[in-house]
């Protein structure tokens, strides 16, 4: 079974289904809203643990009542061990406020919150066993994640990144990482990528050369409904997506890291791991919400074996 540590992001989502986003100035009526455990760090946590791994979640709430129950949901719906996420007293608990259009698509705004405090003296006490995967993103403080992959390294364990939400990124951080998993925009963002060279494989295998940092990092480019893409230094690997009738993106990608990062720390080839993960983020927009939506370990092989 693998073993996953995540140090990330946990938020309170309050989702809104819209038929449209207001203009500017414009107030509009929603269809419903809807209250659920979200944030980077803690979707992957909770995809990662439905496919299989055990998992452990480092990371920070408020001392709102949203920290309050969003804790209760990890420890006991969600079976994850919170010995290492922290309440911290005199902050809030990291909200995203979502709205889903009547095309499915996302649109997020995140008040990170308690999220900003997570500091390297919380990583210090984590005991990383070794062939373990450490995972983060984007929605803690980036010293916090390189202290996090340093103490992954001393230890003999694999390093994900997903950069995402994109932001600058210091290459010492880069170095540190064995599988960055980006999204399109992301990838562009990061390369410095053409627009122009989209879904090429010839684009894509230009930007994840810029990508790479090191000789044996792994570059994972998730294409939503176009498949994935991944480049290592001795091959290029392109699959499809699996093909599902989309309610809500939020929290695909997430799905697809989760799931991915399981497949890698039970040691599946890298062709599998990257099926797995896209089986997983295709699931995930069949449902709304962000954790309600992350599919089992079971879901994730019927849909494989059903294709
Ligand atoms: O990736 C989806 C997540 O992004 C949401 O759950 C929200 O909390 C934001 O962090």
């Amino acid at each position: 079974m693998s073993h996953i540590y995540v140090a990330g992001s946990i938020n309170q989502d309050i989702t809104a289904r819209v038929q449209r986003r207001p203009r500017p100035g414009e107030t509009i009526a929603g269809e419903s809203v809807s209250f659920g455990l979200g944030g980077k760090g803690a979707n992957q946590a909770v995809a990662a643990a439905r496919s299989g791994a055990s998992v452990e979640l480092i990371g920070a709430v408020g001392g709102d009542r949203f920290g309050e129950e969003l804790l209760a949901d990890l420890d006991g719906e969600h079976g994850l061990s919170t010995a290492h996420v922290r309440r911290v007293p005199d902050s809030s608990t990291g909200v995203a406020l979502i709205t889903v259009d009547s095309d499915s698509e996302n649109a997020i705004v995140v008040v990170p919150g308690a999220n900003a405090t997570l500091a390297p003296e919380h990583i210090a006490d984590v005991e990383m066993s070794d062939g373990a995967v450490a995972l983060s993103q984007f929605e803690v403080p980036q010293p916090t994640i390189r202290a996090f992959f340093e103490q992954a390294q001393s230890r003999g364990v694999t390093t994900v990144l997903n950069p995402a939400p994109a932001d600058d990124v210091r290459d010492d951080l880069l170095e540190l990482v064995d599988y960055l998993v980006v999204n399109e925009t992301e990838a562009l963002f990061y390369s410095d990528g053409d627009a122009n060279s989209g879904l090429s494989t010839a684009g894509l295998e230009a930007t994840a050369a810029d990508l790479r940092a090191h000789d044996e990092q792994v570059v994972v480019v998730t294409l939503g409904r176009a498949g994935v893409f991944a480049s290592t230094p001795s091959e290029t690997i392109e699959l499809d997506a699996y093909a599902v009738d989309p309610v809500d993106t939020t929290g695909a990608g997430d799905a697809f890291v989760g799931a991915f990062a399981t497949a890698i720390g039970d040691g599946l080839a890298l062709q599998d791991a990257l099926d797995t993960g896209t089986a997983a983020g295709a699931l995930a927009t069949t449902e709304a919400g962000a954790t309600p939506s992350l599919p089992t370990r079971a879901a994730i092989q019927n849909i494989r074996q059903d294709s």
